[in-house]
């Protein structure tokens, strides 16, 4: 079992395959994706990483990217995630852009949950925050998905001044829908410092407000991610806040990341990644297994995002969040 020098376990992986993103979400790519074409890992790259990762107690591996379904071999690198031993549930985030089309196969492959970025219902609000007129083709998504059985999540980052609208219109939303949408904090990145500051605003008086109106906090699973997530019994669907400033955010920390390059990151914020593609390369089991457990010896306690610290994350996309 990987655990850290803070008592920390490590159940869950987050795993970007590629660093692509079609969308331009204002606070992510607003110029669109820049880079160039990079030989990101392979499957059996991946394969090699899931097992050795499987075989130190990983149950969850979440897909991210940029956009992981911009990728052709989607559908194998779910099914190489789900076929792995000791991997129970295989989750992906994505901006539901196609969606539709591919909900089927990545059910049939094994994908359990999905999660949607979605910052607006508002058709226009949506186009102006993601660079995109997708709306139609996102809802179309989170039906495809709810129809194969696949769970969903929905991401929405709370931005000024939009946040009343945000949290009056997905509340709404979730009457009838059985999905979670999760409010999220804007987190400052080393690209978007002027952006964060003119954007940012705190959850906790909305999730003060809502606890009030009677929703209240449901278990956390050991594998969950970050979210306090409420339920509601007049609703079908459930709330969640992502609150990285609050102070005891890292505390409940319980996964890993890999890039699209094979780089191993112990956070979000505040390293630079330690090379794992080597081993990757050569279909190591045991060197992967013996590099990470060496490297979490170094892991810090928190982001340090409450002290302004953004180490290298320029956005979420190289990281895949
Ligand atoms: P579940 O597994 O469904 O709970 O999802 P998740 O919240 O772990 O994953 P998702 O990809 O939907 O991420 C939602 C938001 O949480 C994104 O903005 C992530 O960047 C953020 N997030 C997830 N883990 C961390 C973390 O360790 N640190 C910080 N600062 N943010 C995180
Ligand atoms: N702050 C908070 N959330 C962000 N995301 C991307 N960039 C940021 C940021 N700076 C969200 C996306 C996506 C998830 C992986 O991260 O909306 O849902
Ligand atoms: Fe693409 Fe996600 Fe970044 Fe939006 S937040 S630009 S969908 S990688």
């Amino acid at each position: 079992m990987l655990q850290d020098s803070f008592g920390r376990r490590f159940y869950y992986l987050r795993l970007s395959i590629t660093d692509v993103c079609n969308f331009r979400c204002q606070y992510c790519l607003p110029d669109g994706y820049q880079g160039e074409a990079q030989q990101f890992l392979s499957l059996n790259e991946i394969s090699t990483l899931v097992n050795a990762f499987a075989q130190m107690g990983t149950a969850k591996i979440r897909i991210t990217g940029g956009e992981p379904t911009l990728r052709r071999d989607i559908t194998d690198v779910i099914g190489v995630c789900a076929n792995a031993q000791g991997i129970s549930k295989v989750a992906m985030t994505t901006h539901a852009g196609r969606l539709a089309k591919l909900a089927r196969p990545l059910a049939k492959a094994g994908l359990g949950q999905v999660n949607i970025s979605l910052d607006s219902l508002d058709p226009g609000q949506f186009a102006l925050l993601s660079g995109h007129d997708k709306l139609a083709a996102v809802l179309d998504g989170i039906e495809a998905a709810l129809l194969e059985g696949v769970n969903v999540k929905v991401n929405t980052v709370l931005l000024r001044p939009f946040a009343k609208e945000q949290l009056r219109d997905f509340t709404a939303w979730l009457k009838e829908m059985p999905v979670t949408v999760r409010f999220i904090e804007l987190m400052e990145t080393g690209q978007h410092k002027t952006f964060f500051k003119s954007h940012h605003i705190s959850a906790q008086p909305y999730l003060a407000q809502l606890k009030a109106q009677g929703w209240t906090p449901i278990e956390r699973s050991k594998d969950a991610g970050p979210a306090i997530e409420l339920a509601h019994p007049d609703y079908a669907g459930r709330l969640g806040f992502i609150m990285p400033y609050s102070s005891d955010f890292c505390d409940s920390c319980n996964r890993l990341r890999i890039t699209a390059l094979g780089k191993l990151h112990l956070c979000l914020f505040a390293d630079q990644g330690l090379d794992l593609r080597d081993a990757l390369q050569s279909g190591d089991v045991a060197a992967v297994k013996a590099f990470v457990t060496d490297s979490l010896a170094d892991k810090k306690v928190s982001h340090y995002l409450q002290e302004g610290i953004t180490g290298i994350t320029r956005n979420l996309s190289m990281l895949g969040g």
